[in-house]
């Protein structure tokens, strides 16, 4: 993917720098483990990367808004969003439910300002509340990815962060591209169990369904400019097929015309860029 990288911990902490220069001041984090398990067991640990990172960015950047994407296939050996029920090889909802609770604490403790969860597990927003609520996190918010396609789009972030599913695929939690009825009916349902903020993913096939949703919900609501989306602009930029500042800027607009309120995007620096930061 060009232009992203895996990156150490110090090297995030100098990004922050870069990023404040620009204008920026909130990051997403995405956590690569040395070690990958079953069931994912560094995102479970106060030790493990992603506790690590928020610790160390929010020590040298307290002025930085750090968003943790909450999931499991980026810290699982068979790269899947949850924990595999051996008998029936597919994901165990509910086993994944507790172990995300778990995996919510050690991030809230670690000092972040926002979970994301991200696996697409049937009741995970009113599993994190009551967790986060518990544990006397009551002000922490939950962006949730409530609306998230199973997407072909996705194909450079597994790459990045090592998360191809060893077997099968995604399509038992992921959501169904051609289903417009159940798009929208799983934001109006992560609403229902509390999310703070709603999102759509990917972002630019799907801006339809981004107005549906701001129409049906009263949540601030977010799009995920994904990576391939992204890549697809930079190698046609990088071919001279278009006018790459134009079509980015011409993009973004679109985000904002759909209905998004916040844009998750690789291109952040960039277009902060042309918008004369
Ligand atoms: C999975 C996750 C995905 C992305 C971020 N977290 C999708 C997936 O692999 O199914 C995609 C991000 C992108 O394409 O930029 N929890
Ligand atoms: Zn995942």
């Amino acid at each position: 993917m060009p232009g992203v990288f895996q990156m150490s911990i110090d090297e995030a902490i100098k990004e922050c720098e870069t990023l404040k220069s620009l204008g920026l001041y909130s990051i997403i984090l995405f956590g690569i483990p040395d070690v990958k398990d079953s069931v994912g067991s560094d995102a479970l640990c106060e030790h493990g990367i992603i506790a690590q990172a928020i610790r160390e960015i929010k020590a040298a950047h307290p002025d930085m808004f750090v968003v943790t994407d909450l999931c499991f296939c980026e810290y699982t050996d068979h790269g899947h969003c949850g924990i595999i029920d051996t008998a029936r090889e597919t994901v165990d909802n509910d086993a994944t439910l507790e172990l995300s609770a778990k995996q919510a604490i050690v991030h809230a403790k670690a000092g972040a300002d926002m979970i994301a969860p991200s696996g697409m597990m049937d009741g995970i927003i009113v599993t994190l509340r009551t967790a986060l609520d518990k544990a006397g996190y009551v002000e922490l918010p939950i962006m949730a990815y409530s609306t998230k396609f199973s997407s072909g789009y996705y194909g450079p972030f597994r790459d990045v962060a090592e998360s191809v599913p060893s077997f099968g695929d995604r399509t038992t939690y992921q959501m169904d591209p051609a289903n417009r009825r159940e798009a929208i009916a799983e934001s109006i349902e992560d609403e229902a169990q509390g999310a703070d903020i709603l999102m759509v993913k990917p972002a630019l096939a799907y801006l339809d369904i981004i107005r549906d949703i701001k129409e049906n919900t009263s949540r601030p609501l977010a799009i995920y400019n994904v990576s391939g989306e992204y890549a697809m602009l930079k190698f046609a930029g990088r071919e001279g097929l278009i006018d790459y500042d134009r079509v980015l800027m011409e993009t973004m607009i679109a985000f904002k015309r759909a209905g998004a309120s916040i844009i998750i995007s690789y291109h952040a620096k960039e277009v902060a860029k042309l918008l004369g930061h």
